[in-house]
């Protein structure tokens, strides 16, 4: 007893020194630094700030951020995809946590006499490339955005691979190209040339007519893009410690190197090499395509329009995917994610509004993105005009991103993000796959659940008139008021066709 006692007193002596010695070796560490003022003036006790901050980032969300305050997304929105992506549903009690009286709300217009059950009807596929050798029939409204196999890992582009083949939803490569995982659980596939047109290249970065036959036998459609959300501007960036040797040989790239695309399509500088570019593509593999842009302004779909009319309505692309400046990405940097480009709220209706001045909506279809992860803001989007609503971080949340900020790093704690096989081991492509389909089926359902409410058998049926929103407490708007649709087409036609 008395050994034990002496053995304790000695460990504790020895611990309590070995303290004193760290403290004084940090005290002297942070007397004699000169980058940081805040230690230099406060040796050893400063250091806690730079520790707190660092936690802060992990923490606030728990303790301290109220449930509609983060950024990107905040508490209730994630909170809503985690519960209807485990098939928990969209049920609160009480009353909501939504200000009505928010400048931006969105109020949908209710019936006095909303559909009977009997009266409601399924939502209608659409027809995407319907001038197409090979048109693709698309079913449901919400769908996967792009993210490239390498900005995700292999578990997560599984997974999502097999819940959109369970929900019936396509599913976008992002500009990776195509990886086996895409394909192997026979999911539709939107497959995305990216600037640096990874997967479908030859070796000097041009596209490869061969490989794009290839492609083409595999996939439903095409997505030229042109900039994203996140990053107008600036082509995609894979740190190096992302490459790995797979993903270096399906994007035709060397291993381990940091891989950057150009910030934009070296053969595509105007509005005329686009739409060449694109009818190209749509001549060798006979299928629908589309592209995507961030817009700055509403110079580029006007000019678009003309240039369409100009070549002929062959050359129109068969989609049109308008990303919002809020979109995110796996790299990107913070000023560009922060300042550029105009948010989807503003550019989904100047976009369709120009298609429909120009007589070119019913020919080309609308594909939205942009913080379209609920019910409610796919509705809007639809309301708007769109045909379609995208996300990707929608997704990770079905797939247990508990927004970590850390896409870049290689060291997301989800696996969604990461190669560190450690890591990916936390996602089990069966489970997550059902919460894929889950929260795709869940969105889908819900969107008609909103439409009924207004009085319509389907969510297709939305319009501008059934959404109203809030411009100061206690005053909303009709969208059909703030956006008015102008159709000017035949005197546009007949000043094009004069000009031709
Ligand atoms: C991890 C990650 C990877 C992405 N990779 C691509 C990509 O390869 N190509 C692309 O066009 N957009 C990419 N995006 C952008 C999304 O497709 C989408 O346009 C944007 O995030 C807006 O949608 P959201 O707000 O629903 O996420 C990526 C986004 C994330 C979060």
């Amino acid at each position: 007893m008395q050994s034990i006692a002496n053995w304790l007193i000695i460990i504790f002596t020895g611990a309590f020194v070995l303290g004193l010695i760290t403290l004084a070796v940090m005290y002297w560490q942070d007397v004699h630094q000169t980058t940081h003022a805040i230690r230099r003036n406060y040796p050893v006790i400063g250091r806690m700030r730079y520790r707190f901050e660092r936690l802060g980032e992990y923490f606030r969300q728990y303790f301290f951020a109220n449930d509609r305050e983060e950024q990107p997304f905040n508490r209730a929105m994630r909170s809503w995809v985690y519960r209807t992506a485990k098939g928990l549903g969209g049920l609160i009690s009480f009353g909501s946590t939504h200000d009505l009286n928010q400048p931006g709300a969105y109020i949908f217009v209710n019936a006095s006499f909303p559909k009977l059950e009997e009266e409601k009807t399924p939502m209608p596929p659409i027809t995407i490339g319907a001038r197409c050798d090979k048109p693709y029939v698309a079913k449901h409204a919400f769908n996967i955005s792009g993210m490239s196999y390498g900005a995700i890992s292999k578990p997560a582009v599984r997974a999502l691979a097999c819940g959109a083949a369970k929900a019936g939803i396509w599913l976008n490569t992002g500009e990776g190209g195509l990886s086996p995982y895409h394909t192997e659980f026979g999911t539709d596939v939107i497959f995305q040339i990216g600037t640096a047109k990874y997967g479908v290249r030859d070796a000097e970065g041009r596209l490869d007519p061969d490989r794009l036959r290839e492609v083409g036998q595999q996939v439903q459609a095409f997505e030229v893009k042109l900039s994203q959300g996140a990053k107008p501007g600036r082509g995609g960036v894979l740190p190096g410690i992302k490459v790995t040797e797979e993903i270096a040989r399906i994007r035709g790239i060397p291993a381990g190197k940091t891989s950057s695309s150009p910030n934009r399509h070296r053969d595509v500088a105007n509005t005329q090499q686009l739409l060449e570019l694109m009818h190209y593509i749509r001549g060798l593999t006979g299928r629908p395509v589309g592209f995507k842009a961030v817009y700055g302004s509403e110079l580029f779909p006007r000019e678009l329009c003309e240039t369409i009319h100009r070549l002929g309505i062959d050359y129109a692309p068969d989609f049109i995917t308008v990303d919002g400046g809020e979109g995110g990405t796996g790299a990107a940097p913070q000023v560009l994610a922060d300042h550029v480009g105009l948010s989807l709220s503003e550019s989904l209706p100047m976009v369709v509004n120009t298609l429909t001045e120009y007589d070119l909506r019913d020919q080309i279809r609308v594909i939205a993105s942009g913080k379209l992860v609920t019910s409610g803001h796919v509705a809007w989007a639809l309301c708007v005009g769109a045909d379609f609503a995208v996300t990707a971080r929608g997704f990770m949340f079905a797939l247990g991103c508990i927004q970590s900020l850390q896409c870049h790093k290689d060291t997301c704690p989800t696996g969604i993000t990461t190669h560190n096989p450690r890591l990916q081991k936390g996602l089990v492509v069966e489970d997550k796959a059902e919460r894929v389909a889950s929260y795709a089926h869940w969105v889908n359902h819900e969107i008609n659940e909103l439409a009924h409410s207004c009085g319509l058998s389907n969510a297709r049926e939305f319009q501008r008139e059934h959404l109203r929103i809030v411009q100061k407490p206690g005053y909303s708007m009709p969208l059909s008021e703030l956006y008015p649709e102008i159709r000017i087409t035949s005197l546009i036609q007949e000043s094009l066709k004069r000009q031709a």
